[in-house]
């Protein structure tokens, strides 16, 4: 009698959650992980270190925890390919084969392809490219929700998070939540590269240190199906890295866009932002910016408006904010504090063939620029200064 109730304890939660499976550290990951029943819980025990050779398939929804592996090839190959929607996978550390790999072909350590997915709570160190990138199928649904928080990189050769699309915007990626990420050490990229088409992604709390970026907004200049909409950034802070939020794009335009709470400390520059429609921009905070140019640059931007901004240290430079060929531009609340060694304050670039409306600047201090506060010119572009 006294049996029979164990057993029914035991058997209403696991049918609830679905089959929990140890994982054997014996045994191959990729034989387990692609042979696991629907919805199955996959458990490692946290202690031992799988080394596999070629990418593992996910296959079907499932949830996968406490994970260590380590990437054993000279190739640039992923390491997971997710390829079912509402994957979960947690608690896992992740080693690539930066080290091992001479050629120029690349993977995300993680590569996501489907909707739903929940990564949590892992580690992606030294990977040939991203630590996970989120990149839909070509002609397949788009990607449409997902999260990606509580994530730590080391030394990735590119992003730590890369959210993208295929065949130039083709193949869509959206509704995409990024949230407590951290990045050491990538410097040709950083903590999260929003990428050629993306729509509704809500990007906070990204610390980057010796990176090139925390953020970029990126482009490839391959089609308007490129265009990245509706993205909301904030909480960031950039340590001795180029950028904190930069534009690295070509000739398209994106839109819709809010940056918010950005603190650069010892940065070359703050923010560098491009081709951009309808942007605000709101309490940044400049410490020590290394750049002898501005630290703060838009270009080419509509509908803008800035706020908050304040500049403390730094090197000689020729100016705090630069902004070129961008209408509708609203500045209010600019701050030089006496430690800064700035020549201008704000310099506006207007381009002398077309008349662009709508500056408005208010609420500034910046008695400490060495030169002019305000410097307004209009130029025709090749006698511009950059
Ligand atoms: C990862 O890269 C770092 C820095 O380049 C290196 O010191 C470390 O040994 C690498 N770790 C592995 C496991 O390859």
């Amino acid at each position: 009698m006294k049996l029979s109730v164990i057993v029914l304890v035991g058997l209403i939660p696991t049918f609830a959650a679905g089959v929990i499976v140890q994982l054997d550290c014996a045994r191959d990951l990729g034989e387990q992980i692609e042979t696991a029943e629907v919805f199955s819980e996959l458990h490692g025990d946290g202690s031992c270190t799988w080394y596999v050779s070629k990418p593992i398939k996910v296959l079907v929804p499932m949830t996968i925890r406490k994970l260590r592996v380590v990437l054993r090839s000279s190739e640039g190959i992923p390491m997971i390919k997710i390829l079912a929607r509402s994957v979960t996978m947690t608690e896992f550390e992740l080693i690539g084969n930066n080290k091992m790999v001479a050629g120029t072909a690349r993977e995300a350590l993680v590569q996501v392809f489907k909707s739903a997915f929940h990564i949590a709570r892992g580690t992606f160190r030294n990977s040939t490219k991203d630590g996970v990138q989120v990149r839909s199928i070509a002609g397949a649904p788009p990607i449409t929700g997902g999260v990606l928080r509580d994530l730590v990189g080391r030394h990735n050769h590119r992003d730590l998070v890369s959210l993208t699309t295929l065949d130039g915007g083709k193949s869509l990626t959206r509704n995409i939540v990024v949230e407590n990420i951290r990045a050491y050490g990538s410097r040709d990229r950083g903590a999260v590269e929003i990428s050629d088409g993306v729509e509704d992604i809500f990007v906070r709390s990204v610390y980057a240190e010796n990176c090139y970026y925390a953020v970029s907004i990126q482009d490839h200049g391959v089609s308007e199906l490129e265009t990245i909409r509706r993205v909301f950034v904030s909480n960031v802070v950039a340590v001795r890295s180029h950028f904190a939020v930069v534009s690295q794009v070509e000739s398209i335009r994106h839109g819709d866009v809010s940056i918010s709470r950005v603190i650069a400390k010892n940065c070359e520059q703050a923010l560098e932002l491009k081709n951009l429609d309808w942007v605000r921009v709101d309490d940044v905070r400049v410490i020590a910016a290394s750049t002898t140019g501005y630290p703060v640059e838009i270009k080419n931007c509509k509908d803008l408006k800035i706020r908050d901004v304040s500049f403390v240290g730094g090197g000689q430079a020729r100016g705090a904010i630069l902004i070129a060929d961008s209408t509708n531009v609203r500045i209010a609340g600019i701050t030089l504090s006496e430690k800064t060694n700035v020549f201008f304050g704000i310099t506006i670039f207007r381009m002398f063939e077309r008349f662009q409306p709508g500056l408005q600047i208010s609420q500034v201090d910046l008695n400490a620029a060495t030169g002019r506060q305000i410097n307004i010119r209009i130029t025709p572009p090749h006698l511009r200064v950059p």
